[in-house]
């Protein structure tokens, strides 16, 4: 075969490319179908060359090639006379997300406490054995430590500070913040952030947030402690809530407590349908340990005990949350998947 056959035969294809359709799709199976596409079809004689006239020919249905393609893409680029564009339709909806569970219970506590003059604060995670122990009555060796499951940093001692530890509590915020006041009163202090203890199952996680309250002023009585847990009752679970306070023990209070607020499914009755209250047993629920501040807690922060006296209430977000009314979480761990099915319900 002759190398101007062969040219005569790529003008012909070329003739054929006056009646390619317009249609992207259909233009693509006309030029680059494997059967009967145009290409296929000036790249068939190919064969028949001699190794000498081969290179030529290759040049110039790699030319052609370059051709059909540039169509190709002006015809994909082309928009088609019957897909309109309507500017008065409503936009498609676009998936927006939302904020976790926990960050609406933390922004809602805040924003509780805020509009009663509470300063909400943030304090160190991985922290000082000195403000998660030491600083609250807690001297190492203390048995009382025992309650704070605490991880412990392999990280070297702090030569006044002691050990690293991650805050089992927030309460290590409250000498932290009799300091950063200059220990000068009054404070009004609301502490969120996450807690680490040796501890998991359904009621319990390793990590967990709590939030925690600390008010040091003149005259603080154990009436401004139990007036501001009422009032987070009745703000967080609503009007008919009631709390309620029962002696215990912990070491950086004097008296100690544990606040209990009542069940919203019996509502406090401890009954349901004339039976026993299944989620609450007796009417209430207990959420965390409140107090007055010890004297040794606040000379710890450089205030006088004899001038000043204050509360404090430390709650878990999770365990608070989960109270809610309509939100039975039979098991914590839920709230930290990241399972959409479970998330988008709030
Ligand atoms: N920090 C305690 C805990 O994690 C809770 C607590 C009890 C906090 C009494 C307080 C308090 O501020 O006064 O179990």
């Amino acid at each position: 075969m002759k190398t101007d056959t062969f040219a005569q035969h790529i003008t012909n294809i070329r003739q054929k490319l006056t009646q390619a359709p317009n249609e992207p799709e259909e233009l693509r199976i006309f030029l680059f179908g494997k059967k009967q596409g145009l290409f296929s079809e000036a790249a068939s004689l190919l064969r028949e060359l001699s190794p000498e006239e081969k290179p030529a020919a290759g040049q110039k249905l790699q030319e052609l090639r370059e051709e059909m393609e540039t169509l190709l893409t002006e015809a994909e680029n082309t928009p088609s006379k019957t897909e309109w564009l309507d500017p008065t339709l409503p936009a498609a909806d676009r998936p927006v997300g939302r904020l976790h569970p926990l960050s609406q219970a933390i922004n809602e506590i805040t924003d509780i406490f805020e509009k009663i003059g509470f300063t909400r604060v943030r304090y160190p995670e991985v922290e000082w054995d000195h403000y998660a122990f030491e600083a609250l009555n807690m001297p190492s060796n203390h048995p009382a430590r025992d309650e704070w499951e605490t991880f412990f940093m392999n990280a070297p001692e702090h030569s006044q500070l002691g050990k690293m530890v991650l805050t089992p509590h927030t309460s290590n915020g409250q000498v932290r913040e009799m300091e950063r006041l200059n220990s000068e009163p009054p404070i009004r202090m609301i502490n969120i952030g996450r807690t680490y203890r040796r501890q998991q199952d359904v009621t319990h996680t390793q990590m967990f947030h709590q939030f925690e309250g600390l008010v040091v002023d003149k005259n603080i009585t154990i009436q401004h402690l139990k007036g501001t847990i009422d009032h987070f009752a009745k703000e967080f679970y609503g009007p008919d809530s009631k709390s309620r306070i029962r002696p215990f023990h912990f070491k950086f209070t004097e008296p100690s407590f544990e606040i209990d607020f009542s069940c919203t499914i019996c509502k406090g009755t401890g009954q349901l349908n004339g039976e026993t209250c299944r989620f609450c047993k007796s009417g209430w629920h207990e959420v965390g340990g409140a107090g007055m501040v010890h004297p040794n807690v606040l000379r710890a922060g450089g205030i006088d005990p004899e001038k000043y006296t204050g509360f404090a209430f430390g709650w878990g977000v999770e365990r608070t949350y989960a109270l809610r009314p309509g939100l039975h979480l039979d098991d914590i761990r839920l709230l930290f998947t990241a399972d959409p099915r479970f998330l988008e319900q709030f």
